[in-house]
């Protein structure tokens, strides 16, 4: 039932409008969602797409503090039944609309079938104005998980190179591969000091998925450890707007551009140009 509303929600968004729902996830928390899905949806905006974060990791409100902005309703109101999600949409002053999870409510993976049932039943009429909707899922994998990325067009992982997190993107892309979920999966390596990094674990990552999921993943690109995040952070302004020339900035736009026309930039992630640019890349970034 749940399964079909979902996709009833994805067919019906992709008739009406080319909303395209887009779901943030990692194994374990620390690895940088929040900063990613703030920063690509702001980098989203700037191409000139209407954006929607929603801060689906409920009960850590990470959005609202990261930018510096209090939201008059949350996910909350609209479970307690006081809003429609609609009305709980808040408008942010940097161009993109925000709906917070809110403190103080059970996380997402406690979250029961009725709430689920209740949210996603609202989504096709909140989101069809918007270009991307971005879902900052918060971490871990559940069946209540599961409900709501069945909803979503595409799936971005994020690890980064530490072994443990390796193994819990992994764990997180197995769950969701043995429940039948399509994809496409997409993988970022945050917090990377070079782009031969980044090649190197989406590359491990990549060959177990391949091996003993026989799935596929895409590399959508890297970011760099970046002291700008953190400064950022603790201004609680998103390090996009902070740090406009920032590397962070600049991998995420380049992230963000490569997510909406893969083809422009697929000759960066494979093949001998792939590698001659990432080579010049590296050598620039090093200067
Ligand atoms: N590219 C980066 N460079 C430096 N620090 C980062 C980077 N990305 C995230 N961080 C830091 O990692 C921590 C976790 O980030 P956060 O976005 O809150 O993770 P999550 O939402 O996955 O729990 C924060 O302290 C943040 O400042
Ligand atoms: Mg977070």
């Amino acid at each position: 039932m749940m399964k079909d509303q979902a996709e009833h929600l994805r067919l019906k968004m992709q008739g009406i409008k080319k909303t395209k729902a887009l779901a943030v996830l990692s194994g374990k928390g620390g690895v940088g969602k929040s900063h990613f899905s703030i920063n690509f949806a702001l980098s989203l905006h700037k191409l000139g797409y209407k954006v929607l974060l929603f801060d689906m990791d409920v009960g850590m409100g990470n959005v609202e503090i990261l930018m510096g902005i209090s939201t008059q309703y949350t996910i909350a109101d609209v479970l307690h039944g006081n809003v429609s999600v609609q009305e709980a949409v808040s408008k942010s002053s940097y161009g993109i609309d925000i709906l917070s999870g809110g403190t103080g409510l059970n996380t997402l993976v406690e979250m029961d079938e009725g709430d689920i049932t209740h949210l996603l039943a609202q989504f096709d009429v909140s989101f069809v104005q918007y270009d991307y909707v971005i879902f900052d899922m918060g971490a871990g994998m559940s069946k209540s998980v599961l409900s709501f990325l069945k909803a979503a067009d595409e799936i971005v992982v994020l690890i980064t190179p530490e072994p443990t997190s390796l193994m819990d993107g992994y764990a997180s892309v197995k769950f969701m591969m043995m429940e039948s979920l399509e994809g496409p999966y997409n993988v970022v390596i945050n917090k990377t000091s070079s782009s031969r990094e980044g090649e190197i674990v989406f590359g491990r990552i990549n060959k177990v998925t391949e091996k003993f999921l026989n799935g596929q993943l895409s590399y959508l690109g890297r970011i760099p450890t970046d002291s700008a995040v953190t400064k950022a952070a603790m201004k609680q302004v998103p390090f996009s707007i902070l740090y406009p020339n920032g590397k962070a900035t600049k991998a995420v736009e380049e992230l963000a551009a490569s997510f909406v026309n893969p083809s422009s930039t697929k000759f960066l992630k494979d093949g001998f140009l792939a590698r001659l640019k990432h080579q010049f890349l590296e050598k620039r970034e090093r200067l």
